[in-house]
């Protein structure tokens, strides 16, 4: 096969919650990952050399080298030397819908995508956990946006129990397209002002985060209750990133008061989501805050929540 066209869904977090630090410098996280349908399209076409080129139509898009999907395609080019050389390289042309530094998972959607697509075009007969063995070595996210759906995640977010996806459900999000949040900056703001809290021994991490089996933000999914689930959504994250950018707090405010089952930020930001339980309600959203706002810098966008990670879109011989 000379070429492949993958879907890559963006992710949100229905909770997030900061454990610990690790010896890595990460953080013990639990959270609890989702796919969207918003999605960038990859397409994946051999090019007879031994490189790869990325091509994007978002100029937003960090130069090739630091180019996530960039950087997955060199590391499975160093795993699987041998494929490499037999198959050669191959163009990747990233069609870019999901928003850009917007704790989307954006990039890392990009990266697995090129992962499965690789393992396609290359033969190479990975499972999925062998794909996201490979995948942890490049980002926390990663891992999650190969098999997506639903999943609890801790660790560094690279320990994935998958649970049922509330599928039904939809979400309006809405971002400053101006407005880009460091992720770094984020968690080492948490670990300032908040550090004094982390649980310290492995133990206690553990338990902690074993205890989200039986939330109830978890109990709410596999009941299928939306309401409860808009109550739960939780973002330790938020403790920083809200009070220093006062815009984005206005933001959730706003999509709060509009009589959503709940509304939380994502990730690092700046992204902020409100949790709908239908799509014409979510539309109806989307568009008075277009109405109300009027501001050209506001992104807003409609996705339903979806129980697939990367997946093969048209394949084109
Ligand atoms: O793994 P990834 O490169 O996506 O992480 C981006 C940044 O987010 C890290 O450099 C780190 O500052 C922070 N992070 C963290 N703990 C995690 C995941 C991410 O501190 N578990």
């Amino acid at each position: 096969m000379h070429s492949y066209s993958l879907i890559a869904p963006a992710k949100i977090n229905l909770y997030l919650e900061i454990l610990g630090d690790r010896a890595d410098g990460y953080h013990e996280l639990v959270m609890l990952l989702q796919s969207i349908s918003l999605a960038d399209r990859l397409e994946l076409r051999a090019n007879g050399r031994q490189a790869f080129r990325i091509h994007c139509d978002s100029p937003q898009m960090p130069p090739q080298e630091q180019n996530l999907a960039y950087k997955a395609a060199q590391v499975m080019s160093q795993q699987f030397p041998d494929s490499f050389h037999q198959f050669g390289g191959v163009d990747i042309t990233i069609e870019k819908h999901i928003p850009v530094s917007a704790g989307l998972a954006g990039g890392s959607t990009n990266a697995a995508a090129v992962l499965v697509g690789l393992n396609l075009m290359w033969e190479l007969g990975l499972t999925q956990p062998e794909l996201q063995e490979i995948a942890a070595q490049l980002g926390s996210d990663i891992p999650f946006c190969i098999s997506g759906g639903t999943a609890i995640a801790t660790g560094r977010g690279e320990c994935l129990d998958p649970i049922n996806s509330p599928d039904w459900l939809w979400v309006v999000l809405a971002k400053y397209r101006s407005l880009e949040i460091s992720t770094p900056w984020a968690y080492n703001t948490y670990r300032q002002q908040f550090g004094d809290t982390y649980l310290t021994d492995a133990d206690s991490i553990q338990s902690r985060a074993s205890r989200v089996h039986s939330s109830p933000l978890v109990e709410a999914i596999v009941g299928q209750n939306g309401a409860q689930i808009g109550q739960q959504l939780y973002n330790d994250l938020e403790k920083v990133v809200l009070p220093e950018h006062p815009k984005i707090a206005r933001l959730k405010g706003a999509l709060q008061r509009s009589g959503v089952l709940g509304t939380l930020m994502s990730g690092s930001g700046s992204t902020v989501f409100a949790l709908c339980d239908s799509q014409a309600q979510a539309e109806r959203i989307k568009q008075e805050l277009t109405d109300d706002l009027t501001d050209p810098d506001l992104g807003l966008w409609v996705a339903q929540l979806c129980s697939n990670g990367i997946h093969v879109g048209a394949v084109a011989k």
